[in-house]
């Protein structure tokens, strides 16, 4: 009998045997939830790393540099990892500037700082640390970096995120490019700012940037907003201000359901809609992507917990929650949920939630699951992306713990908190 749940060769996730228990390569995950416990976080190094190969063979012969947004998944080890192989950094946040230094200090320059509400304090840490690139929202911000350039003696590099006013076909809540939207700068008002800024003399015009949203499926949209970015550079070149960069931002998709996904073609068709929109620009290509490098990367593990019947309805209760993955709560995301072993049995139609006391606790509704009973454990699929990274201790729930394998080798990269870490800065 062979399964009917394939976990398509997009993941690093796989059964070796019909009916055979789920592993990522040699490492089996139900050995590593007994060692580390549930819910647990397991990533594959070998496909991050591979990910982020896929970027540099499709922009292979061009200037360019691929910052990954540490947003999507800010494990330490992970930001390692990436660095090591030559990846920069998309921050949007001085804490996220502490892990990439604390991770990577050597990456420090090839960091860029997106963000709607920088503070001067972030701005400092940043332009101590050297960074490559900021990349400003707004006037009063571009200001506000100037005067801390200033203060600090630290010439400040910096790009106007501009909105092209592009739409981009994903779920609202992250898209990100058109003029109603809370980010960047209306592209039409950019030429000036860049000319009143290139007479300050801490600040340095590098680049222009812009990102239209995530999870965007086609390459069409981000081939509009390049087009209008590079028509902005070409514009900027002949009043003599000649741009470095264009940071082209993030937001590359994938299938987060059972089919096939050619990841690798997928990425040369993206990288090849951008190159085409840059026409003649010769500075560097700079890229943002967060979730194409970790989702399908991740799997989150959690053990059923009991099994129970409402009216029609079949409740599978597991120990992982809202709190832990917060993405189908609150984009009707969807995330494949396979058992790790195998019980023979007809598939029934199930809601898997979680413990957390809300209704919108739950990670797939009217889903067709293969038999479970409690102890069991199930694996939810592409979760590294956004889930570890916005989870929180929503009902007092200490956060998951986090696991890495890597050549065949599986460690703890993050230890599951316990009450005391929860506790520590409270008072009384
Ligand atoms: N650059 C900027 C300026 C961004 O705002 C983002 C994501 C990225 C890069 C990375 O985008 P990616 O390549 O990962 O699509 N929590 C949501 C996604 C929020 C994305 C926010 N910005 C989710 O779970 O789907």
């Amino acid at each position: 009998m062979t399964t009917s749940y394939p976990v398509s060769s997009s993941r690093p996730f796989d059964y070796p045997r019909p009916m055979s228990a789920l592993h990522c390569g040699k490492v089996s995950l139900e050995a590593l939830a007994r060692r580390y416990g549930t819910p647990l976080y397991v990533y594959s190094a070998d496909q991050i790393v591979e990910r982020l190969a896929m970027f540099q063979r499709a922009l292979a012969g061009r200037d360019y540099l691929v910052c990954y947004a540490v947003k999507a998944n800010s494990a330490l080890a992970i930001l390692k990892l990436l660095a090591a192989r030559g990846a920069g950094f998309d921050i949007v946040s001085g804490g996220e500037l502490e892990r990439v230094l604390a991770a990577a200090p050597e990456a420090a320059g090839r960091v860029v700082f997106s963000g709607v509400g920088k503070t001067a304090a972030e701005i400092d840490l940043a332009l101590e640390a050297g960074i490559l690139e900021f990349n400003v929202e707004s006037e009063p911000e571009l200001e506000l970096l100037a005067r801390r350039a200033q203060k600090l003696k630290r010439k400040a590099r910096f790009a106007l995120r501009v909105n092209p006013d592009v739409f981009a076909e994903t779920h609202p809540y992250i898209s990100t490019g058109l003029r109603e939207h809370k980010f960047g700068i209306d592209i039409r008002r950019a030429p000036a700012i860049y000319k009143s800024a290139a007479r300050h003399r801490w600040l340095e015009a590098h680049g222009a940037s812009v990102h239209i949203g995530s999870q965007i499926r086609s390459a069409e949209p981000f081939g509009s907003a390049i087009e209008r970015v590079s028509r902005l550079a070409r514009l900027l070149a002949r009043e003599g201000i000649v741009l470095k960069a264009i940071d082209a931002g993030g937001g590359l998709g994938i299938d987060y359901h059972s089919g096939e996904f050619d990841a690798e073609a997928h990425v040369r068709g993206y990288a090849s809609a951008i190159e085409t929109a840059l026409g003649d620009f010769e500075g560097r290509l700079l890229l943002e992507p967060g979730r194409f490098i970790v989702a399908q990367a991740g799997a989150l593990l959690a053990r059923v917990l009991h099994v129970k019947r409402n009216g029609k309805k079949t409740f599978v209760v597991v120990d992982a929650a809202m709190n832990d993955l917060i993405r189908p709560a609150l984009y009707q995301a969807h995330h494949e949920i396979v058992p790790v072993c195998w019980r023979p049995g007809r598939e029934r139609v199930v809601d898997v939630v979680g413990p957390v006391c809300e209704t919108g606790d739950f990670f797939a509704r009217d889903r067709k699951l293969a038999p479970v009973e409690p102890g069991d454990l199930l694996a939810l699929l592409d979760a590294g992306a956004y889930g570890m990274a916005q989870s929180s201790n929503y009902n007092t729930r200490p956060r998951a713990a986090e696991a890495l394998v890597e050549g065949g080798k599986a460690r703890l990269i993050r230890r599951r908190e316990t009450m005391a870490d929860l506790l520590a800065p409270e008072m009384i």
